[in-house]
């Protein structure tokens, strides 16, 4: 079902315009345009310090990053989403609070490199990404190939890809590409919320949907070797 565009979507985006910082894409061709088009963001400009950087992609309405930058004073947090509509959920969300170390790409994933400067990456979080799990959309997820190539590029030494989800096939699938593509999975539950790593646990929107029906929560720690 196709969400409503939210009321006043444009006069809302402008007054979150403070925390934005690309919207779009420069052109049609995401491929050309990842390879192309250079918008480097200074880090130390944007943030005001020189805190390690982390990512999440997906962000859906920000309830992660907004109370993972609370917990997480000395980090900075870029936060990129497709839809602007639900992007802007999570940018009001953050500027209600005033949380200073967030900022927003309203951006397909896929032109990350215009923006990311190589190897300026601390942690990629990827959470309850979409499975899309007939074989033609593989390229489309998350952690195919192709977005785990451009992760790669852009993570700092040692840097890591924490991921969640409810999908086992995805899961799975997700695991097989880490390994394939140069990461070393050094965590591993299939029972997040019955886990060591439950207490510290963020639960997004996703995710309250699925444990309140009782289903299991899929967590995978990968770092680049
Ligand atoms: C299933 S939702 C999960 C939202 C949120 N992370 C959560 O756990 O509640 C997946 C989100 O990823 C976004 N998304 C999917 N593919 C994307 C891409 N290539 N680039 C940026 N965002 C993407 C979608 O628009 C959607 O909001």
């Amino acid at each position: 079902m196709r969400m409503r565009k939210k009321r006043h979507l444009e006069e809302r985006m402008e007054r979150c315009g403070s925390i934005l910082i690309a919207r779009g894409s420069p052109e049609k061709n995401l491929k050309h345009a990842a390879e192309t088009f250079r918008a480097l963001i200074d880090y130390r400009e944007t943030f005001g310090n020189d805190f390690p950087v982390c990512l999440e992609v997906g962000c859906g309405n920000g309830k992660f990053v907004a109370e993972l930058a609370k917990r997480e004073r000395e980090k900075n947090f870029l936060a990129v989403e497709l839809c602007t509509n639900v992007i802007l959920t999570a940018m009001e969300r953050v500027r209600a609070e005033n949380i200073p170390n967030v900022r927003f790409l309203n951006i397909p994933a896929e032109i990350l490199p215009c923006y990311l400067p190589a190897r300026s990456v601390e942690t990629v979080y990827l959470n309850f990404s979409t499975p899309l799990p007939n074989r033609s959309e593989e390229r489309q997820r998350l952690t195919s190939p192709r977005f785990l190539e451009l992760y790669r590029d852009v993570l700092a030494d040692g840097g890591t890809i924490v991921q969640k989800t409810d999908s086992e096939p995805f899961f799975d699938y997700s695991l097989e590409k880490f390994a394939e593509c140069g990461f070393e999975v050094v965590e591993v539950t299939r029972d997040l919320h019955h886990s060591a790593w439950a207490k510290e646990n963020i639960v997004t929107e996703y995710e309250q949907n699925f444990v309140s029906r009782g289903l299991p929560i899929f967590r995978a720690v990968a770092r680049l070797k």
